[in-house]
């Protein structure tokens, strides 16, 4: 049975009459027990048509309300009658056949006979022949030639916006009928063409999908949408009632999005939507098209750190002027085989701070980590993530990665914080322009904490504010090479210029190694030791 109560009869009657589908009656009746939606459509109208017989026999008076509710449209004065329709009677009662057994017992009980054109006026279809195992098995078919791995799934359902006008209409059809019987709206309680929808399907997809779960929320989604051409010109006339309404985004193909088309309605009175709209809305000739199935699994983070053994090797992709200027870079070596490994769609990369492209970082890495877009893959074990570490460290001499783990998107912004207050150390192959001797920079070895003003370097001023600031260099090392080079080591401050610090960059940098050593002062070659941040969480081999 369904729970449909006395005062619903005419709200039924009122909809069947105007071409609504079974399940867009249910939807307006405000029945939520799932289960109603899952049964065949057929049977429901059925019971439908059984229940408003049982009250055309039992209360006389509300068929004669009915049927001179006809000839009273015409009077109203807020209506107005679309132009040309032909009668809004899409289900046509003829007497029950003797093969009814069960409903025999009601005598008066009619059948409903569908015409050829039977696409629902209130949800085009998508509650009647789009909404079935068919369907299904199609959704979850597409679903599987993508090849994603997931547990559960949350399927979401995207609908044209003229949906909202034609169920607009369908309410002031029924709203007249029910002020007629001063019987309140219930608007809010009616169900929504997404629900049902979800209702009906997420079973039946779940099932060919092999069982997983559909559940509210999922890390991998199946979206549905809909279109319905034929009828896309339904919101069109909104859009001189409420101008304000529909303004022209750059990324939006159409202005007549569903948030504008609800926003619109909300502002429109009831006599003037009844002016420019059909009511009850127009029969459509045909269902909504195909329905277009993308799936979109949220992206998963991996963190690791790499080092990179080349001087002329970018840690992004070079571009100057539209042409790139390094046939590789760090990002892109470890992202080719992340990507395949994932079988991601894109990817975006960040890391605690970044070297120059002829700076190499050696010792245990950088700390790096990488969203991964719409991964097919969500996991890997201790010995595939070895394996893809393997691949990224054999596909090319200039990398290798270690600590390769998968992180959570909180913890990657970990790697971000404090990042200024951490330490670095460095090897920087010093040139000195007088001759010296190891006992000439011996003396740098006991500088301790040495704060360095330095001014913005000339080489980042493109792409930096000129401001002043403060670094610590908290200790050095000096070993001498001969008498015009040594390795200077250093561990500094995040965020030390260190090649300006070698230099001075015309002043810039103060005090610098040219007046510690009282003579022209250039860095030849720079390394990288150490990134003092301890994230990622080593991994024990
Ligand atoms: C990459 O990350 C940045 C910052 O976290 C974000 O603004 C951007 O949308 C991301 N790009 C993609 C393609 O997700
Ligand atoms: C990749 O190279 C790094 C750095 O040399 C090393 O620590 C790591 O163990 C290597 N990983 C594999 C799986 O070869
Ligand atoms: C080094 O720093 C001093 C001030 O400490 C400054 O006068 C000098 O110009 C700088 N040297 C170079 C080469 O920039
Ligand atoms: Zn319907």
């Amino acid at each position: 049975m369904l729970p449909l109560k006395e005062k619903d009869k005419p709200i039924v009657r009122k909809l069947l009459s105007s071409g609504c589908c079974a399940r867009c009656v249910l939807r307006f009746c405000c029945v939520s027990v799932q289960a109603a939606y899952r049964k065949p459509p057929q049977d429901t109208l059925k019971e439908l048509q059984a229940f408003i017989s049982n009250t055309e026999n039992s209360t006389s008076q509300e068929s004669a309300a009915d049927s001179t509710e006809e000839n009273s449209k015409s009077h109203d004065a807020a209506v107005s009658e679309p132009l040309g329709e032909p009668p809004n009677k899409r289900v046509k009662l003829e007497p029950v056949g003797t093969e009814e057994e069960e409903e025999a017992a009601a005598p008066a009980v009619a059948k409903l006979k569908e015409e050829e054109s039977s696409v629902c006026v209130a949800c085009l279809g998508i509650l009647q022949e789009l909404c079935g195992s068919t369907q299904a098995v199609k959704i979850a078919e597409r679903v599987k030639t993508e090849k994603y791995e997931f547990d559960t799934v949350v399927l979401s359902v995207s609908l044209p916006a003229q949906l909202c006008v034609r169920e607009h209409s369908c309410w002031l059809h029924v709203k007249k009928e029910l002020r007629e019987k001063s019987m309140a709206v219930d608007k809010d309680n009616a169900v929504q063409v997404k629900e049902a929808f979800k209702w009906i399907m997420q079973g039946l997809v779940a099932k060919e999908l092999g069982g997983v779960v559909v559940v509210a929320r999922s890390l991998f989604e199946v979206s549905v949408e809909f279109t319905h051409p034929e009828t896309d010109a339904d919101c069109h006339f909104l859009a001189s009632t409420c101008a304000d309404c529909f303004k022209s985004t750059k990324n939006k193909q159409s202005v007549f999005t569903r948030m504008a088309v609800v926003k619109a309605l909300e502002k429109i009175s009831d006599a003037v939507f009844l002016k420019h709209y059909a009511c009850p809305p127009a029969q459509p000739t045909s269902s909504c098209s195909p329905q277009y199935v993308q799936c979109l699994h949220v992206s998963i983070f991996i963190a690791g750190r790499y080092n990179k053994f080349s001087r002329c090797l970018p840690q992004t992709p070079w571009v100057i002027d539209g042409e790139r200027r390094m046939e590789s870079s760090v990002e892109e070596l470890i992202a080719a085989p992340v990507l395949s490994s994932f079988r991601a769609d894109g990817f975006n990369f960040s890391s605690s701070g970044r070297e120059d492209v002829d700076v190499r970082t050696l010792g245990n890495g950088r700390p790096f980590a990488m969203e991964l877009l719409n991964p097919h893959r969500s996991r890997l074990s201790k010995v595939e993530m070895k394996q893809l570490q393997e691949t990224i460290n054999e596909s090319s001499d200039k990398i290798r990665v270690r600590d390769l783990q998968i992180v959570s998107r909180e913890a990657m912004s970990r790697m971000k914080e404090g990042e200024e207050d951490k330490t670095k150390s460095y090897t920087a192959l010093v040139w000195t322009r007088k001759p010296i001797q190891s006992d000439d920079i011996a003396f740098i070895d006991d500088i301790k904490d040495l704060t360095l003003d330095q001014k913005t370097p000339l080489r980042v001023l493109h792409r930096r504010a000129l401001a002043v600031r403060q670094r610590v260099v908290h200790r050095m090392n000096t070993r001498f090479l001969d008498s015009h080079h040594f390795y200077l080591e250093l561990k500094t401050q995040a965020g030390t210029y260190i090649k300006e610090f070698v230099h001075g960059d015309f002043g810039r940098t103060k005090p610098n190694l040219s007046v510690l050593l009282k003579t022209d002062t250039d860095i030849l070659e720079l390394d990288v030791e150490s990134v003092d941040v301890d994230w990622p969480p080593s991994i024990p081999e």
